[in-house]
């Protein structure tokens, strides 16, 4: 009797010992287990009387009981403590200031197309788009270009695999003979058209990578054509327009002549502002030119009848002379520290 007492004394202080639940299962084991100590003396009853059996078994099982009551309520303290533990390490401090929303914001160029839509839109142009993706025939071929020119080589266009007549657009003028057509399409039948004037800006492709060029960058095309149209007009809209995106008066313009085989005369734009980190010097911005009779011809339209004049522009340079960037790769690594300064 006194013994079993003992045994009882002995299975608490070991279980109040342990101090996990592995330990706890392990001190169980040694008494209620199936060569525990109790075990082991209930599987001794059946040497006894009857009278002494009946007598020690009653014993037994109170001791079992009393076993079972400490191990239950060490149980409970552990799971008790572990749970406090838990909540303790993950405590939330509710004084800590809020990390508050973040806000994204847009892309510097993002903001540019979207100046440059504005600006435009503001006179009548409207938003024009076509495929990255296209055809050797819409990029080159109706825009004039021969079969031989530079622009046409390996070296400056990504064509795709197994198709040569499929390209990543290395420009966005073949935007221009989309939209001549579907406007002839649309005004098949009137006496006389209206005059056509786009935007398109977009995401255009060449072989070339270093500070100032990229393999991926962006341009605006834009075109206007109709029954009057003129190089006058041109000049007018494009020094007007370049005066409202930098939002400064104190800037030139000039015309510099140049080539472009979907052009006739051409002209290369470039600006000089009269103050600033970059006062004096002139910048190329945009090329430029009277659509050339062949390009209204591919895209449907009669060029005795009708012209137009077409330019096409840098977003990427507008961007990085309104913001003062000096490195075009900053606009495509994704890297928030630049990003996060036009919000
Ligand atoms: N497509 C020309 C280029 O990528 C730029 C250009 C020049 C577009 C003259 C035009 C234009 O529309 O008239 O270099």
């Amino acid at each position: 009797m006194e013994q079993l007492d003992q045994l009882v004394q002995q299975a608490a202080a070991e279980f109040a010992a342990a101090v996990d639940g592995a330990q706890l299962e392990q001190a169980k084991a040694r008494y209620l287990g199936k060569s525990g100590a109790l075990t082991e003396r209930l599987k001794a009853l059946g040497k006894l009387e009857p009278e002494a059996r009946r007598e020690a078994g009653a014993a037994i099982n109170a001791a079992k009981t009393a076993i079972e009551a400490a191990l239950e309520g060490r149980r409970n303290a552990l799971r008790e403590a572990a749970l406090l533990a838990q909540l303790a390490a993950e405590a939330l401090d509710v004084t800590l200031p809020g990390r508050g929303g973040v806000q994204g914001g847009l892309h510097p160029v993002s903001r540019t197309l979207e100046r440059v839509e504005r600006l435009f839109g503001s006179i009548g142009f409207v938003v024009a788009d076509g495929p990255e993706i296209e055809t050797d025939w819409h990029n080159f071929t109706a825009l004039n270009t021969p079969e031989n020119h530079p622009a046409r080589s390996m070296h400056d266009t990504f064509y795709l695999e197994g198709h040569d007549d499929v390209l990543l657009r290395t420009h966005t003028s073949p935007v221009q003979i989309r939209a001549m057509q579907a406007h002839v399409a649309r005004h098949r039948d009137a006496d006389a058209m209206p005059d056509l004037r786009i935007i398109a800006p977009g995401r255009v492709f060449r072989v070339d990578s270093d500070a100032t060029h990229s393999p991926m960058f962006h341009q605006v095309e834009g075109l206007w054509v109709g029954e009057t149209v003129s190089f006058a007009d041109l000049k007018g809209v494009i020094a007007d327009f370049l005066r409202r995106f930098f939002e400064t008066d104190d800037l030139q313009v000039r015309f510099r002549p140049s080539f472009f085989p979907f052009t006739e005369p051409s002209a290369e734009i470039d600006v000089a502002f009269m103050s600033g980190a970059l006062e004096g010097r002139w910048l190329e911005i945009a090329g430029c030119g009277v659509v050339h009779p062949n390009v209204l011809r591919f895209g449907g339209i009669d060029p005795e009848r009708y012209t137009g004049f077409a330019f096409g522009m840098g977003p990427d340079r507008l961007t990085m002379l309104r913001y003062g960037v000096n490195d075009l790769r900053l606009f495509f690594e994704g890297d928030l520290r630049f990003l996060g300064q036009f919000r």
